[in-house]
């Protein structure tokens, strides 16, 4: 296990908890999380993501969800894992689709958000043993991880913080504005920092899970939409809160909280501070005491920084409020 430098983590730090990370052995490079959306019934993505994702160079992990956005959308996603050399060369057969003017034509507002993640500004903490997002490409998990369950441990897991800040620069995001205005591309600009926190349920006993959506899930859905509609208070550029599903769109007892801030402290400082997540927090805690090694729910989150290269965003026929789109300034 790589070993770090943990510079906020405070002496003698025992962690409260166990906490596990995907374990990439021999591999080195960057893992690529592609999302792809539409703000439509599924079908056309669906047919694309059909042919794309068959063969050669195709992720190595796919899931989809749901949510509906602030402008009472319905969007449909898939979020796809590829080891970078793969992505390049499958993106380099599939992009014509995503190019062609007909998607513009047809009038239906699709996205795609790329992010580029090496190692070294990456991070995944998972609560239990079991495989969640880009660890389904790592060689399984690893473990007990120390650098958790204290404030700022996040940013103590990503490398790339023990020599640089990774402080946000970003002012207000320009796009190139093509077909009339209706596709957007932009690339992400450094140090703009992603997060994906998964929560599922599925694994709880009948008990738990009542437990879990009555007392804890409504918390986590003011704290989500505290940063998906309050977010330019704190450097939240967008956040999600969306639906897992299964391959035909119905929704498993799953969900997880896509968000895109400024900087990797934006993040930690709602997370240790804020009074939305100190109440997730809160109940999670007490969840804890309640059932102790009995508590079947699995937590686990994935954080990456951009470096400011391979990662890009692009709208088509998507109305103004869509993802990081809100942000830009054309
Ligand atoms: C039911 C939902 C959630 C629960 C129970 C929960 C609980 C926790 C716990 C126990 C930790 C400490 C983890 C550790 O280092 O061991 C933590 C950290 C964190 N959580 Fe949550 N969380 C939830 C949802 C979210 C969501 C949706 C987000 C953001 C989208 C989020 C953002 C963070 C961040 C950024 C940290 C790291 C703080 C740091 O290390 O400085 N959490 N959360």
């Amino acid at each position: 296990m790589k070993s770090l430098k943990a510079k906020n983590m405070p002496t003698n730090w025992i962690p409260p908890a166990p906490g596990w990370r995907p374990a990439w052995y021999g591999y080195e490079g960057a893992i690529v999380v592609a999302y792809f959306g539409v703000q439509a019934a599924p079908d056309l993505l669906a047919a694309w993501v059909n042919s794309a994702f068959e063969g050669e160079h195709s992720p190595g992990a796919v899931e989809q969800g749901v949510f509906v956005d602030t402008a009472g959308v319905t969007n449909h996603l898939y979020v796809s894992y590829w080891r970078e050399a793969d992505y390049q060369k499958w993106w380099g057969h599939h992009k014509s689709w995503w190019q062609s003017h007909e998607r513009v034509d047809k009038g239906i507002g699709l996205w795609r958000e790329v992010f580029t993640m090496p190692q070294d500004f990456f991070e995944s903490l998972l609560s239990t043993a079991t495989v969640h997002g880009a660890a389904a490409l790592s060689e399984g998990l690893e473990g007990p991880v120390a650098e958790h369950g204290y404030a700022g441990s996040m940013r103590d897991r990503i490398v790339a913080s023990e020599a640089d800040e990774l402080r946000g620069e970003v002012g207000a995001l320009g796009a190139e504005v093509a077909d009339g205005g209706r596709r957007l591309l932009f690339r992400l600009p450094k140090n703009i920092c992603m997060i994906r926190s998964g929560q599922d349920w599925s694994e709880c006993d009948t008990p738990q899970k009542a437990d879990y959506l009555q007392s804890l899930h409504p918390v986590l859905h003011i704290g989500m939409d505290y940063l998906r509609d309050k977010g330019d208070e704190c450097g939240c550029l967008s956040m999600r809160l969306i639906s897992k599903t299964d391959s035909n769109w119905q929704p498993i007892e799953e969900t997880f909280g896509l968000g895109y801030a400024r900087d990797v402290y934006v993040f930690e400082q709602w997370a240790k501070s804020h009074p939305t997540h100190l109440d997730i927090f809160g109940g999670f805690m007490s969840m804890v005491q309640r059932y102790g090694e009995a508590l079947s729910l699995q937590l686990w989150h994935e954080v990456a920084v951009c470096n400011g290269e391979g990662s890009e965003c692009e709208y088509i026929n998507c109305h103004p409020d869509t993802g990081i789109l809100m942000n830009v300034k054309v």
